[in-house]
């Protein structure tokens, strides 16, 4: 019966493609005027920040392909004048003083190409770095801020993609697009004026063939769009399906999914391999088609040229200057056309970073930042209202006064909504109704700082930073001495297996603390936390993968550390709770029961219940 199972599993897949997809349209995809404007303007102001700081070396680089292009157009003119005056001038007078200027013009102009090319790749290279340098840390620092309900929303299969395939399409276009994109523009207009000059009958019939060369770029514009925006979408679709799996590789193995997972990876790159390789058909006939128009314009300059030479209405020269003007002319072109991909998939990462950029951060850090002179740790909820989706109320409208230095035991059943309230006294969301207030004062005026220092939330995910277990311990108090860090770590029963590790409190914790267990990680989050000395201190779940000694040991150490702050302990365990001065029983959003828990055991309500079946449990 595994084949439900496969189904499952690849439409999942394919829902999760059609989201990310969906979410990730650019311009070129969507059908919604308005909607393709905003996009723009967006992305136009974030090019805009981009360039601005560097305005006058864009200028002086522009100046500098004009410079060279103007060098490089000087060649046929040089040719023509060298066989039809210089030749003729030596052939017939002996006088070489025309071949000699045009040498020493070429030489000229050689070396006037040389030094503005070189000057314009250095130039070019060291503006582009700058500003994909500015752009990385505005995204990463952008990422840093925006609030955790965005990143629920943005997976991180998402962010990567930012970081990595856009900022790649932005530098691709900056470091060799850009010159193609102002060579090809200037090009065609110099080499068409320049042949209207010298020859206009010879330069109309020439031009007689670029319709043909419109009618190519055209097609090549359009279904190359259309390649491109599909090995895009299945390369976007490949990279979160990728990180997602990497995410979960824990589960992923101890579930034997590696065959499904396989399948799965291999049909969504077998897309876009054959999304590439169609792109890469079409540019192969691009590429193709232009070099043919360009052999079939040498060849209608060659047969009507000639012509006319023979006929004695135009040099030998022009002719010559005709032939070389043509290469110079198709060859940046058909780069041209090539960049044309390079400038959408630029133009869409642009889009979609100018979108992270704008993203609003929905907890702000406020304008006027209130700090606490003197904290107690006293939390108000005032009619608190919060959902995380619409149509789901998960706190109806919450009033709650926890006195400073209370420590406070939240309890009721799953969903009941005990995470959400100590995820709004961290600050993580705002209320979407009624305030919540840290010693008088509105967690939405309060200073960032301010909020850190005084809330430190501890959760079941004990997140380890990659480093040694004293740094991780030293996140509480940047700073602190060894001695503190030492002594943390003993308040909270952590120091003994600390020192057991082959290198102490400096041993490494490798990938998010992999190398502990999860009681030990807890440990050393605790130790974190007493470190951080706050003056609320929020347990979600902290202790239960804590095993019963531990959990003792812990809660001993529990009874230290919360001794003179508030805390909200959350815990399915009522062994935890036992230490609080008070419970709340939470239903549903709203609170049920609110008192000492003698009191109500006592009173034979939910919590009596609660607590009787938890007495039975333990014999
Ligand atoms: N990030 C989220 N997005 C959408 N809904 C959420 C999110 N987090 C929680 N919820 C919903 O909000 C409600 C309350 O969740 P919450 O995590 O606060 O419950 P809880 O009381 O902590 O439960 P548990 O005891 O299982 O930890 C649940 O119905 C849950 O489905
Ligand atoms: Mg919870």
């Amino acid at each position: 019966m595994t084949a439900p199972v496969k189904h499952d599993d690849k439409h999942v897949a394919w829902r999760g493609r059609a989201e990310s997809v969906e979410a990730e349209r650019t311009s070129a995809e969507l059908d919604d005027a308005a909607a393709i404007k905003r996009l723009r303007s967006r992305s136009r102001s974030l090019l805009g920040w981009m360039m601005r700081p560097h305005r006058r070396a864009i200028a002086f680089l522009v100046g500098i392909l004009v410079v060279q292009n103007f060098a490089s157009m000087a060649a046929p003119i040089l040719v023509m004048v060298a066989i039809d005056s210089g030749i003729p001038a030596v052939r017939d007078d002996g006088d070489y003083s025309i071949l000699v200027g045009i040498g020493v013009a070429f030489a000229v102009s050689a070396v006037l190409e040389y030094v503005s090319l070189r000057l314009y790749i250095v130039q070019s290279a060291k503006v582009g770095n700058a500003m994909l340098y500015a752009l990385r840390n505005r995204v990463f620092w952008k990422f840093q801020r925006l609030s955790v309900s965005f990143h629920e929303r943005f997976t991180s299969g998402r962010v990567t993609a930012r970081q990595s395939s856009d900022m790649e399409s932005i530098r691709e276009m900056t470091e060799n697009g850009m010159d193609d994109l102002v060579m090809a523009g200037l090009n065609i207009i110099t080499i068409t004026v320049v042949m209207l000059v010298i020859d206009p009958l010879l330069a109309a019939v020439t031009l007689l063939t670029f319709p043909l060369m419109v009618m190519l770029a055209k097609w090549f514009s359009r279904v190359s769009a259309i390649a491109y925006r599909r090995a895009r979408e299945t390369v976007a679709v490949l990279i979160v399906y990728f990180v997602e799996s990497m995410g979960g590789i824990r589960a992923v193995q101890a579930y034997r999914r590696e065959e499904r997972d396989k399948e799965i990876f291999a049909k969504l790159n077998t897309d876009n391999r054959h999304a590439q390789a169609k792109g890469h058909h079409q540019n192969a006939f691009m590429s193709g088609g232009m070099k043919g128009i360009g052999h079939l314009a040498t060849v209608v300059v060659l047969l009507f040229g000639g012509w006319q030479v023979m006929q004695g209405n135009t040099g030998v020269g022009v002719l010559a200057a005709f032939l070389l003007y043509m290469k110079r002319f198709f060859d940046p072109l058909n780069e041209l056309v090539q960049f044309y991909n390079v400038l959408q998939s630029a133009t869409a990462a642009l889009e979609k970073l100018s979108g992270v950029v704008d993203e609003e951060i929905e907890v702000a850090e406020p304008d006027e930042p209130r700090s606490i002179e003197c904290p107690r740790g006293e939390v108000r909820f005032d009619e608190v209202e919060f959902y995380y989706r619409e149509d789901q109320r998960v706190l109806p409208g919450l009033s709650l006064h926890i006195p400073g230095g209370q420590t406070v035991a939240l309890v009721g059943a799953t969903g009941a909504g005990k995470t959400t309230v100590a995820k709004l006294v961290s600050r993580f969301y705002d209320p979407r109704g009624g305030t919540i207030s840290l010693d008088g004062v509105d967690l939405r005026d309060l200073a960032e700082a301010d909020l850190r220092d005084n809330v430190v939330m501890i959760t079941q995910e004990n997140f380890l930073f990659n480093g040694t277990i004293a740094e991780n311990i030293e996140l509480g108090k940047p700073g602190a001495t060894r001695e503190e860090i030492v002594e943390a770590a003993e308040v909270v029963g952590a120091h003994e297996f600390i020192e057991a590790l082959p290198d102490g409190y400096d041993t490494h914790v490798r990938k998010r603390g992999g190398r502990l267990s999860a009681g030990q990680r807890q440990l050393v989050v605790f130790a974190r936390a007493f470190l951080a000395d706050p003056r609320v201190l929020i347990l979600d779940e902290a202790t239960s993968s804590l095993d019963i000694p531990s959990e003792r040991l812990v809660q001993r150490a529990l009874r230290t550390i919360l001794a003179d702050r508030t805390a909200i302990i959350i815990a399915h365990r009522l062994s935890t709770v036992e230490i609080a001065d008070r419970v709340l029983v939470l239903e549903a959003g709203r609170i049920t029961e609110d008192g000492p828990p003698e009191a109500l055991i006592a009173s034979g309500g939910d919590y009596a219940e609660l607590h009787r079946q938890w007495e039975d449990s333990l014999v």
